[in-house]
């Protein structure tokens, strides 16, 4: 079943604790989160101490994506705060693999992501490490952008370069995902779908998640 992790980005941070209630309530899979420097991205969100508070919020997994510079510095401060998944970018590692080893030995579960330009056989050494890929199908940094079409030949290679190497590693599609693209993405092969603005700018969170699960089966 495709999985749906609303991204927090696009929530009204002013209720941030009815917010996370209302999207629990809607039946979400995870809560994705993310995390913005203002250097490896143009933008700048929220650090640990935030996150720390969204943990007392909520037992959905929190889904937690760097999109931060030297993301080794934080990546404990991260887990301590409460993160389940903690997602690093391929474009901003020079070590990945250590990196990687790290967060699963610090007690979270490991993914990587890729931007767009990014092809997908940077992978071909790592994915045997990692529980999850994120491909982002915008150039990271905000909400509400469009769906780079391309990402969807990428998903489907990724599904068959795990299917080739007989892996279980879950495949997270994140930007531009709304109610009428998501099934092509699902199709694909993605496992999580993230939503930030087609899921937060829908009036009823219970409903949009009742017509998500609709497009699926249909
Ligand atoms: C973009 C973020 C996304 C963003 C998605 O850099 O990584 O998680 O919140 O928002 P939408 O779904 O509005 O594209
Ligand atoms: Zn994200």
């Amino acid at each position: 079943m495709v999985m749906i992790a609303p991204s927090l980005l696009s929530a009204n941070f002013l209720r941030l604790e009815e917010e996370i209630k209302n999207t629990e309530e809607a039946g979400v899979d995870m809560l994705h989160i993310d995390i913005m420097d203002g250097h490896f991205v143009p933008n700048i969100t929220i650090g640990p101490f935030v996150v720390e508070f969204i943990r007392k919020a909520t037992n959905l997994p929190l889904d937690v994506h760097l999109m931060i510079e030297d993301p080794d510095r934080y990546i404990k401060d991260f887990i301590s705060a409460g993160a389940d998944f903690i997602t690093v970018h391929y474009e901003a590692l020079k070590h990945l693999h250590r990196t990687i080893n790290w967060i699963k030995e610090s007690g979270a579960r490991s993914g990587v992501s890729l931007n767009p330009a990014t092809p997908i056989w940077s992978l071909d050494h790592i994915l045997e490490e990692v529980e999850m890929v994120l491909i982002m199908s915008v150039n990271p940094g905000f909400g509400g952008q469009t769906f780079i079409p391309g990402a969807l030949e990428k998903i489907s290679l990724l599904r068959e370069m795990i299917r080739d190497k007989g892996l279980n590693v879950l495949i997270e599609v994140d930007g531009g995902i709304k109610i009428d693209n998501a099934r092509k993405v699902a199709e694909a092969g993605a496992d999580i779908l993230v939503m930030g603005s087609g899921f937060y700018n829908s009036k009823d969170y219970k409903n949009l998640m009742k017509e998500l699960r609709a497009t699926f089966e249909g």
